[in-house]
Formats: C-alpha cells, sequence, structure tokens
C-alpha cells in the first residue's frame, strides 16, 4: 500500500506560490539541493500544483518506461502548442503512437547517414568565412550552423534568404510566446488584446512560410514517385514524412507535417548546438582533454572531415561528446503528469502530480561520476555505460519518447567537432562571465565569447 503521506520536501519561500519564486530565481541549484536535501524522491509546490522530483534511477526508469503509458508530457510542455501544434514532442496517445510509427523509419540509421556529407559540406561553407583571430560567439555560430544543417536535412533548404525569413518568423512567435509564459496570468489566447493580436499574427506568418516549404517539399516527392530510392539516398526528412504511409494507407495531413516539421526543427538543431557549444568551453578549459582529441583525428581523419564509417573509429570523440552532455545536458529536465493514481517510490502518485527528472542532478550523482563537476571524458571509455543503471545519464530521455533525433544528433555533433577542430580552436575571452539561462534547453547566459586560433 502506496504511503498517504506525501515525500518529505521543502516548504518553499511562499506560502501562496510554494516553491515557484525558488524554482524561478535558480533552478538547477534548485533541483540539486531538493535531492540533496529529500532524497529519492521529494515533493514540493508550485502554487496549487504538487510536484515531485525522482532522482533515483529506478524511480525515474518507472515513470519513463514502466509505466509510460498512465503518464503524459507535463504542464510546462503542453505551453508551447501553440507554435509546436500537436507533433510528437507534444502530442499524447493513440495520435502520438500513429505518428511515431510514421516519422521512425526516417530515422533510421542508414538514412540519417545519408545526411552526412552535407553536415560536413554545410560546416566547411561556416569555416570558409573564419579566419584566424576572429572574434567568434561559439554558441551563435553553432547556432546558425545546426540551423542551416536542419533546415537542409529537413526542407531540403539551400537559400540563406529562405532560411533567414524562416528563422525571423520563427523567432518572434517565440520571443512573444516567451513574453505569455513570464506574465503569471496570461489571458486566454483567444481574448484579443494587442499581445495576442500579434502573436497571433506571428503564427500566422510562420504557417505561411512553412507552407510554402512544404509545398516545395510535396513538388519534389512528386518528381521523385517512380524514381525509385533507396535508404541510403539524401532525401530531406519532410520528403520523407510525405511519403510515410500508415497501416491503412492513410499519408499525414498538411496540418501534421506541418507540426511535426516544426518539431523536429525546434527540437533538433539548438539541442546540438549546444552540446557543441558547451563541448568547447570544456575543452578550451581542460587542454589535455582537447590535445587527445585531435591526436585521435590526426590519427584517423587525418584531416578530413568524418564520415559515417569512421564514427566507430573516433572513440574518444564520442566520449567527449557523452561527457560533455554529462557535465552540460542540453535538456536538464524533463516531466510528466500522471493520468491516474499510480505509485511510485511508496509513495501516492494522484492524478495530476507532475513528476520532474533532471538530467542536471542525476549526471552531477557522485555515487556514479566520481569528481561529478570535473571534465574526463576518459570515464567513459572502459564501459562505464555499461556498469550504471540506465537512468543515471540521460540525456536523451528514455522509454517510448526517448529522442528520436538521437543518432542525428550524435552523428552530427561528432563531424561538427571534428571538422572544425582540425582547423581551429576557439581561445575564450579572459574576460568572459559564463553563466546559465536554463530555459527549455540549458543555454549560456552571455553566450561564450572566444578569438579563433589555427590548429
Ligand atoms: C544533443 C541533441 C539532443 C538532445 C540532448 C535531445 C534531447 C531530447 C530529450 C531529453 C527528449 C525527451 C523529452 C521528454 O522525455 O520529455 C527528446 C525528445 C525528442 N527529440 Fe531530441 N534531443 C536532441 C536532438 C534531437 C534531434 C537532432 C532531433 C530531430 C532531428 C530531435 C527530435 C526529438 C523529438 C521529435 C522528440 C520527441 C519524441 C517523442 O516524444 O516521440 N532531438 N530529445
Amino acid at each position: 500500500m502506496p504511503s498517504d503521506q506525501l515525500p518529505p520536501g521543502p516548504r518553499g519561500s511562499s506560502w501562496l506560490g510554494g516553491s515557484l519564486r525558488d524554482f524561478t530565481a535558480r533552478r538547477l541549484d534548485f533541483f540539486l539541493d531538493v535531492a540533496r536535501d529529500y532524497g529519492p524522491l521529494a515533493s514540493f509546490r508550485f502554487g496549487p500544483r504538487r510536484m515531485f522530483l525522482a532522482s533515483d534511477p529506478a524511480l525515474i526508469e518507472q515513470v519513463l518506461v514502466t509505466d509510460a503509458k498512465h503518464y503524459i508530457k507535463h504542464f510546462g510542455a503542453r505551453m508551447y502548442k501553440p507554435v509546436l501544434g500537436n507533433g510528437l514532442v507534444t502530442s499524447e496517445g493513440e495520435f502520438w503512437l500513429r505518428q511515431r510509427r510514421l516519422s521512425q523509419p526516417a530515422f533510421l540509421k542508414q538514412r540519417v547517414h545519408s545526411y552526412a556529407p552535407a553536415m560536413a559540406e554545410l560546416t566547411r561553407r561556416m569555416l570558409a568565412d573564419w579566419r584566424p583571430g576572429k572574434w567568434v560567439d561559439v554558441q551563435y555560430e553553432f547556432s546558425g550552423l545546426t540551423s542551416a544543417i536542419a533546415l537542409k536535412t529537413l526542407f531540403g533548404l539551400e537559400s540563406t534568404e529562405d532560411r533567414a525569413t524562416f528563422v525571423e518568423a520563427l523567432r518572434e512567435a517565440f520571443d512573444l510566446m516567451s513574453a505569455r509564459f513570464r506574465t503569471v496570468l496570461a489571458v486566454p489566447r483567444w481574448v484579443p488584446t494587442p499581445a495576442n493580436r500579434k502573436l497571433k499574427r506571428a503564427i500566422r506568418h510562420l504557417d505561411t512560410v512553412m507552407d510554402g516549404f512544404i509545398a516545395a517539399g510535396k513538388k519534389r516527392a512528386a518528381e521523385r514517385e517512380g524514381q525509385g530510392s533507396t535508404a541510403g539516398e539524401a532525401v530531406d526528412l519532410l520528403t520523407r514524412l510525405l511519403a510515410a504511409r500508415d497501416e491503412d494507407g492513410s499519408a499525414m495531413t498538411p496540418r501534421q507535417l506541418r507540426d511535426e516539421a516544426m518539431t523536429l526543427y525546434l527540437a533538433g538543431h539548438e539541442t546540438t548546438a549546444l552540446t557543441l557549444s558547451w563541448a568547447w568551453l570544456l575543452l578550451a578549459q581542460n587542454p589535455a582533454a582537447e590535445d587527445r582529441l585531435v591526436a585521435e583525428w590526426k590519427a584517423v581523419l587525418g584531416g578530413r572531415s568524418p564520415t559515417p564509417d569512421d564514427l566507430p573509429n573516433l572513440p574518444y570523440t564520442d566520449a567527449v561528446i557523452a561527457e560533455a552532455m554529462r557535465v552540460y545536458p542540453p535538456v536538464y529536465l524533463i516531466g510528466r503528469e500522471a493520468t491516474k493514481e499510480l505509485e511510485l517510490g511508496g509513495y501516492r502518485v494522484k492524478k495530476g502530480y507532475t513528476i520532474f527528472m533532471s538530467q542536471w542532478v542525476n549526471h552531477r550523482d557522485p555515487a556514479y561520476f566520481p569528481d561529478p563537476g570535473a571534465f574526463k571524458p576518459e570515464r567513459w571509455l572502459d564501459g562505464l555505460a555499461k556498469r550504471i543503471p540506465k537512468y543515471a545519464y540521460y540525456p536523451f530521455g528514455g522509454g517510448p519518447r526517448v529522442c528520436i533525433g538521437n543518432t542525428f544528433a550524435l552523428m552530427e555533433a561528432a563531424i561538427l567537432l571534428a571538422t572544425v577542430g582540425q582547423r581551429y580552436r576557439f581561445t575564450l575571452d579572459p574576460a568572459a562571465v559564463i553563466d546559465f539561462d536554463p530555459q527549455i534547453t540549458l543555454l549560456p547566459k552571455y553566450g561564450i565569447p572566444a578569438t579563433l586560433a589555427a590548429r
């Protein structure tokens, strides 16, 4: 019988808001403190909402895998629906399952591998504009590069003009959405306030841009029809989604296509850019690790970009990426909401309760990662991933809703790291203040300012 009591936890600094203010002020430390002070399952409130923080890997597995069908995404994830629509990240139940099945073949290893040349080529184009001595914000540069790669691999989009239009439309919609979240009591979206009208216009603009991409994709798909294709051929993801058919032969509607494409773009590019940005910061701060990495590239690649066939021969590159995502996980927090009364760790989880799980907390657990604050790629080289519980390290989440793009992301990270890193290293600005801005992803608050030096 689960206990009727709540798990231990902080009361929070305000009677009305519970721990909301503490969370808003210092989210990363808030979760670390709660896990340290109250143990594997802790409880607190955000206003009237009851929250648990599960920090024991076995409890995380129960939520993400064993009881997955009784949980939906938490309220925070649902808030982005106006922009993301009902895509893979935000949809639920049968609808989600159908979309996931339709999308999955586009992410088969062989298909993902077909994007490697485009990734390397777009990286080389970025490098063509770089010179030793140039000042860069690492986060800005890699965000631009992964955005270009996402638009090329998703929509077959090459033109920088189209790219700029899309990125601008999206930024506007997101800025307006974020402003909406910051207001405690947002006016419902159907009320025609100036802010709501602006948001509506921004979303409509975004939809028009997306419709254009989808129409172009349809044209490409029609051209390909009858030509026959192979799994390894570099066909953009949108064309693949357009061709996807359910068991009953039905395809995605234009609305679904728009939502899935938007979701893939948003879920895919910034997370990978952050992996690279944090990796470069950590490498710049750990020259011995950087030397070892460069030696691996020299031996295996000799100056060229890696192909998918090279990846198994780049274990240290792999370890650097794994370790960067451990120390600074791009997605540092995920959450689920119970759809019925459940049990977790001996406690009762009532319908509507939210369970948070934080990569930031788990990836810093000294029980599995001695000296957790230190960047030590070596720790991954002798089978650590197999020795620790599965949910001690979960940068891509887990269970049925595990990241669909993990192979894509890991390949992209390795190709970009090696292509850039064989030409340049980053000298951090000595006066740079490196801090975190934990939003949906773990952003650097003031960027990562650095100067390029020839390797
Ligand atoms: C290093 C890069 C990435 C990281 C750290 C990352 C992390 C994650 C995490 C933690 C989740 C699970 C969220 C949850 O359980 O609530 C997720 C889901 C997802 N990711 Fe990624 N991701 C990355 C790259 C990508 C890429 C490149 C794509 C697409 C091209 C992508 C598409 C998605 C989608 C569609 C989902 C939702 C899957 C579902 O619910 O069925 N991600 N990602």
